[in-house]
């Protein structure tokens, strides 16, 4: 993506967590404050007393309100965001606006409109963006997908797919339990981005998406690929207790595999992003999961949430006679 603005290339080094909840504490600023190269400033949120006991943790920062976010913005050269994605893409454009990089969580946004916001003041002010997509960060799935984009080559392009992604929000001690965004947009928002990461480098960018209800906030997508390839994800955020957790298999001319398993820490993989993000700033060169894969993904899983909104989106079926 060509910059409007050339801002100096500059490692970031000094970032701060926009956000006080569960992941930010135990993901990001675990990652910043482990991370030797970077420091650690603090914690943004809207609540200030939380605020201040999620920075106490830490020894770092603190700082809360609007007036908190703007002193704040101009202390740091990064920031990364664990907010609920609405509220995430509306301050990710302020800090690009205040020529902070960005380090988002997934998904970028909630709409396609807002995305497409995001993408606009990232170009505009010449900031790096990455989209912290937990398995590809991860390196047993990173080499995986190398091994199939191999045999694709070798044998033919993908054909199909299966991507389940389910969670368990009301088994006991889940902590995004009283998520308020998770229980408002489901498993489509918060596990989605999760299941494409891994369908879309496999089998291509998505043209067409049809999808259906289950349970509670189940939801069942059928893709179609440009390149012609069919794909199913199977989606929800409420799976009963004990049967959650995710599986991904893939198939075409070259075999039929299935997505291995990750051995390494969501913090592990978590500095690993904000390595690719200070490359990214050092170097202007965007990185392959910058804010337009996001936005892309917003794209499709938006497509879903319009064809579960027709009226005609599903044709019944005779009722059994059995
Ligand atoms: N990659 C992964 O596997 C993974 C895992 C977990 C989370 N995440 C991502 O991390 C992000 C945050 O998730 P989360 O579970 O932490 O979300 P969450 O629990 O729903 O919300 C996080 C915090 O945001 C604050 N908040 C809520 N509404 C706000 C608003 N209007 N303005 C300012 N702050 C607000 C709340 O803090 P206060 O009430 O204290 O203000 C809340 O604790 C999401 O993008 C999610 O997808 C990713």
């Amino acid at each position: 993506m060509p910059s409007d603005q050339s801002p100096a290339r500059k490692t970031p080094t000094r970032f701060a967590v926009l956000g006080t909840g569960h992941w930010a504490r135990t993901t990001h600023a675990r990652a910043l404050a482990d991370h030797p190269d970077v420091e650690f400033a603090g914690f943004w949120g809207r609540d200030a007393d939380r605020t201040a006991a999620a920075a106490a943790e830490f020894g770092a920062g603190s700082w809360s309100g609007d007036e908190g976010l703007a002193d704040l913005l101009r202390r740091v050269e990064a920031v990364t965001i664990a907010l609920p994605p609405d509220v995430q893409a509306d301050l990710a454009v302020r800090a690009a606006d205040a020529g902070v990089h960005v380090l988002l969580d997934k998904p970028v946004a909630t709409d396609l409109a807002a995305a497409d916001r995001l993408v606009d003041a990232v170009r505009r002010n010449g900031i790096a963006s990455v989209e912290f997509l937990t398995y590809l960060f991860m390196p047993e799935i990173t080499d995986w997908l190398e091994r199939m984009a191999a045999l694709a080559a070798e044998h033919g392009p993908w054909e199909g797919g299966v991507f389940r992604w389910a969670g368990t929000l009301d088994a006991p001690g889940n902590p995004y339990a009283h998520s308020r965004w998770r229980r408002e947009r489901g498993g489509l928002w918060d596990t989605g981005p999760h299941a494409l990461s891994i369908a879309r480098p496999l089998v291509g960018d998505v043209v067409a998406v049809a999808a259906g209800r289950g349970p509670r906030d189940a939801v069942n997508v059928a893709l179609e690929h440009r390149d012609g390839a069919g794909t199913a994800l199977s989606l929800t955020l409420t799976a009963p207790e004990g049967t959650g957790g995710s599986f991904a298999t893939v198939w075409g001319p070259g075999g039929r595999h299935d997505l291995p398993r990750f051995t390494g820490t969501a913090q592990e993989g978590f500095a690993r992003a904000l390595d690719r993000l200070r490359a990214a700033a050092a170097t202007g060169v965007p990185d392959a999961l910058d804010v337009r894969h996001g936005r892309d993904a917003v794209a499709v899983l938006a497509a879903v949430e319009t064809h579960l909104r027709r009226p005609d989106g599903t044709t019944p079926v005779a009722p059994a006679q059995s």
